[in-house]
């Protein structure tokens, strides 16, 4: 090699070190601080809402966000947590597709001390969940049950009433929770043969919807339908544990056939279309659970840990996850009927008169 050609060789060899340097500091800047936030599904639209909303509030703290929907599916969401740990997260905002499949991710983000946020659903059966922020779900179903019980007068009335329930996802810890808290208030009725199940269905297990799924619940209405309500028997009420499992249920209805006395309908989360269906004497009541609070304390919660200091908590009792209690932040939630569509939904610009196609 003459003297040019070595001088020239070095340069690149020192231009190449420096251009792999840039690299090395871009990929660094890109990943700093960034916050991964892991949501279960897009649908009910709620979790959109929470998605945008963590989004925003993430962002004007001044975080970078990675965001992923897993869409049910329990190994797309371990593959996310995994690769934000690998990619560097500061913190993982999670809520679990399934609460007892998320060990193991969440032992290798304390083992790197990453903190760990369940968010609405609670993540089951690991120590490594640093605190939990959601609804009171066991709120949410006493609400349900409460309805009920005032529209049709349990306490006071002689009748009997016909009934039939409906349950969330076995594998989120809030379907148990929210069926724990209308049963708290419907089964002392059904003891006493104030409330007749005719199907006899009450379970947990019985009236459980895999996954929430509508079309799970769509299909057991329908039988529920033909087996118990063909001739002539009246179904004074159906327990949903959300809106859309409610508006599965109501299109079973209309499909049906049914005739006779139309039920009350319960739901959560004031799905736009359970708003409207509301509007239209379709659905009862929906307990509504207003994301954008969540998504901001959620990262409140955020903000609080990564600089050190103590979140706001408001429970250190109700959460045991079977490893350890999750200090955990509640925020309650409210029920809406006709009555309050207008004050609670619109006046708060939940949804715009437009939205819900009163305007
Ligand atoms: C949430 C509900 C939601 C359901 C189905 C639950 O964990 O708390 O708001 O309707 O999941 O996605």
């Amino acid at each position: 090699m003459n003297f040019v050609k070595k001088i020239a060789a070095l340069m690149m060899a020192v231009m190449s070190l420096i251009m792999i340097g840039c690299g090395d500091e871009q990929a660094t800047k890109q990943n700093s601080d960034f916050v991964a936030v892991s949501l279960p599904v897009k649908f009910p639209e709620r979790w959109i809402i929470d998605g945008n909303e963590l989004e925003r509030n993430l962002i004007e703290k001044g975080y970078n966000v990675n965001l992923e929907y897993a869409s049910e599916n329990k190994s797309r969401q371990i593959n996310f947590l995994n690769k934000a740990i690998d990619d560097g997260a500061k913190c993982l905002i999670i809520a679990p597709v399934e609460a007892s499949s998320l060990g193991e991710v969440c032992e290798r983000a304390k083992s790197k001390g990453i903190p760990v946020i369940s968010y609405d659903r609670f993540i089951m059966d690991t120590e490594a969940v640093d605190y939990y922020i959601t609804f009171d779900n066991t709120k949410v179903g006493e609400l349900m049950g409460r309805f009920i019980e005032d529209k049709l007068s349990l306490a006071h009335s002689p009748d009997t009433v016909f009934m039939e329930i409906f349950a969330g996802a076995p594998e989120d810890n809030n379907a148990s929770m929210v069926y724990n808290g209308y049963m708290s208030i419907l089964s002392p009725y059904m003891e006493k043969g104030k409330i007749k199940i005719v199907s006899e269905e009450d379970k947990f297990s019985e009236v459980a919807t895999p996954k929430w799924a509508p079309e799970l619940a769509e299909k057991r209405m329908d039988r529920l339908l033909k087996e118990y309500y063909q001739r002539g028997q009246r179904l004074d009420a159906i327990v949903c544990p959300n809106d859309l499992l409610a508006n599965a249920v109501i299109s079973s209805l209309a499909n049906s056939g049914y005739k006779q006395h139309y039920p009350i309908i319960t739901g959560q989360d004031a799905d736009k279309v359970a708003i409207i269906n509301i509007l239209n004497d379709k659905q009862g009541a929906t307990v509504f659970k207003d994301t954008r609070i969540l998504a901001k304390k959620a990262v409140e919660m955020v903000d609080a840990v990564l600089k050190g200091n103590k979140p706001e908590i408001n429970d250190e009792k109700t959460y045991n996850n079977n490893k350890k209690i999750v200090p955990s932040f509640l925020i309650e939630p409210v029920l809406v009927t006709k009555s309050n569509v207008q004050e609670v939904i619109v006046d708060s610009g939940y949804y715009t008169k437009v939205d819900i196609g009163l305007e």
